[in-house]
């Protein structure tokens, strides 16, 4: 039962909620109408302390399309945070308006301290380079309509790992299907964080591998997660310039790769992969985004407890 639960990290939702997610939001594909009115007199609180277009935008176009209302911000500066109130006020006068809410925050864990202290379910659109759980229920969604299955599938990640939210949580949720190999290719600078590896894989665990090259690895892969630097974590900017391009997903790196491979990124991208790779049909990365948006209607109906 999700009702009334906060949704922070990746290990919130058991393998079973999952799957209804997965099921709820492919009804909302099939038969959007039925749903148009499940979220009369609820409202939707966006705080944003940090920018977004995808995340934001469909999680209010999620609320609208339930017949929902929205109200938030999308900067911490047009917030009472700029006058100095602290997280743990913000949250509990939204949560005074909101029926649920919804918040990105530069800081590694404050959606855990948000938490603690919510008056109304909390669903974690970011925090820092730590997780980024509604992203995860849109790779998720993808998955499952393009490869049926979110078991024994051969897995890359890649780009900039150590900083990159939605590779951690989507590697942690993906290693608990049976059957699942990880391809972890980052410039070792930019290698996942031990204390991620820690919590995901077990002692002796042999179904992941780490290299530099996607070139050695490509033909292997059913799915391809690319991912942009992150720029706005680094604290210098000439290892970012020097780090920025490692890896440039083009068609002729493409033509290594299977015909049923798929590549996504969780957007937005930078030069990561060429526009030339757009229309590849193995390129998933649009169908994410508005995955995105349906797996964060059923989202919102399970916490809120509401259904059609
Ligand atoms: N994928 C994602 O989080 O995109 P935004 O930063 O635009 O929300």
């Amino acid at each position: 039962m999700l009702k009334g639960r906060n949704l922070v990290s990746p290990d919130d939702l058991s393998v079973e909620e999952l799957y209804e997610l997965m099921d709820l939001a492919r009804d909302i594909i099939k038969s959007p109408d039925d749903y148009s009115n499940v979220c009369k007199n609820k409202i939707l609180g966006t705080l944003f302390f940090e920018p977004s277009t995808r995340t934001r935008l469909s999680f209010e176009s999620a609320m609208l399309r339930l017949g929902g209302q929205v109200i938030g911000f999308s900067e911490a500066a047009s917030s009472s945070t700029a006058k100095g109130e602290s997280l743990i006020d913000t949250i509990r006068t939204v949560g005074s308006y909101a029926d649920i809410l919804a918040m990105r925050n530069p800081k590694e864990g404050s959606a855990m301290l948000a938490s603690e202290y919510t008056y109304v379910p909390l669903i974690n659109a970011g925090d820092g380079g730590h997780y980024h759980p509604t992203q995860t229920l849109t790779d998720l969604l993808t998955i499952i309509e393009n490869k049926g299955t979110f078991e024994n599938l051969n897995i890359g990640l890649c780009g900039d790992l150590k900083f990159g939210r939605t590779v951690h949580s989507l590697l942690k949720t993906m290693n608990k299907f049976k059957g699942n190999k990880f391809y972890l290719i980052s410039p070792d600078e930019l290698r996942i964080p031990s204390y991620v590896m820690e919590l995901t894989f077990e002692d002796g665990a042999d179904n992941f591998v780490e290299v530099e090259r996607l070139e050695e690895v490509i033909h292997d892969l059913d799915i391809l997660y690319m991912t942009r630097v992150q720029k706005e974590r680094f604290f210098n900017e000439a290892d970012y310039v020097r780090l920025k391009d490692s890896y440039i997903l083009g068609p002729e790196k493409m033509s290594m790769a299977k015909d049923d491979m798929i590549v996504l990124h969780p957007l937005p991208r930078v030069n990561e992969i060429e526009v030339a790779v757009d229309s590849d049909p193995r390129a998933k990365y649009f169908e994410q985004v508005k995955n995105g948006m349906y797996v964060r209607m059923a989202l919102i109906m399970k916490l809120l407890g509401v259904c059609k």
